[in-house]
């Protein structure tokens, strides 16, 4: 595996790509009121644990975080991707690839999903995805999930993924309330579990 480093913005990889019920894709001009009506209606299950998830945002405020999230996508910086169901085009949740190091080719998934579609399998079917790609298009050494120790829905998604449970970081970082909290941190890496 090469260690090159050359400027991640010469890199070359599509910004769209499916899953069996999903089209997977960089943010577009736009798709600020698709993803701020999904946010309104799942706020309650956000806020416990998203930090921008404390008051609910205007839809322009929704529409420049997703523009500036398709600008880093495009600089290569952090890959925002939106999950978008494929029979009826409806924003199903939100994902990524993030903490990007390009160096190492390492990288961290996060992801929320909206409450109508919570537990049909969207965020587990998505990470899979996310995952072949990471590894087929951004030749991935390194894929983690980090989350609070009590978020067990999150870590299920993991678990589920075959990610592998390194550890728990104790008083890592505070949750949303400034509380302290535990961070637990799963991975995927080249030669173990790919
Ligand atoms: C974390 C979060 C994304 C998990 O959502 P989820 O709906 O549980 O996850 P999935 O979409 O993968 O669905 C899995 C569930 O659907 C069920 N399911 C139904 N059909 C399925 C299918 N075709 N494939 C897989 N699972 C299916 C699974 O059994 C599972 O249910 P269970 O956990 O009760 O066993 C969601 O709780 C959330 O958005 N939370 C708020 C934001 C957040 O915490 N994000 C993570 C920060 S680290």
């Amino acid at each position: 595996m090469s260690t090159a480093n050359p400027d991640p913005i010469l890199l070359d990889f599509p910004e769209s790509f499916e899953s069996e019920r999903l089209i997977i894709r960089a943010p577009l001009w736009h798709d600020g009121a698709a993803v701020n009506e999904a946010i309104r209606e799942s706020i309650d299950e956000l806020r416990p644990w998203m930090p921008w998830a404390q008051n609910t945002p205007a839809i322009e405020e929704t529409e420049a975080n997703l523009r500036h999230a398709r600008a880093q996508f495009i600089g290569r910086k952090d890959l925002r991707l939106l999950l978008v169901h494929k029979e009826t085009g409806q924003f199903v949740g939100s994902s990524g690839l993030h903490q990007i190091d390009w160096q190492t080719h390492k990288f961290e998934i996060g992801y929320w999903v909206r409450t109508s579609c919570q537990q049909q399998g969207y965020i587990t079917e998505a990470v899979h995805a996310i995952t072949d790609f990471a590894i087929r298009e951004l030749s991935a050494n390194r894929i983690q999930i980090r989350c609070d120790a009590h978020n067990l829905r999150s870590a299920k998604v993991a678990e589920r993924c075959g990610f592998t449970l390194e550890g728990i970081l104790r008083n890592e970082t505070c949750d949303v309330n400034g509380s302290l909290r535990n961070t637990m941190i799963f991975s995927k890496v080249r030669g173990v579990e790919y």
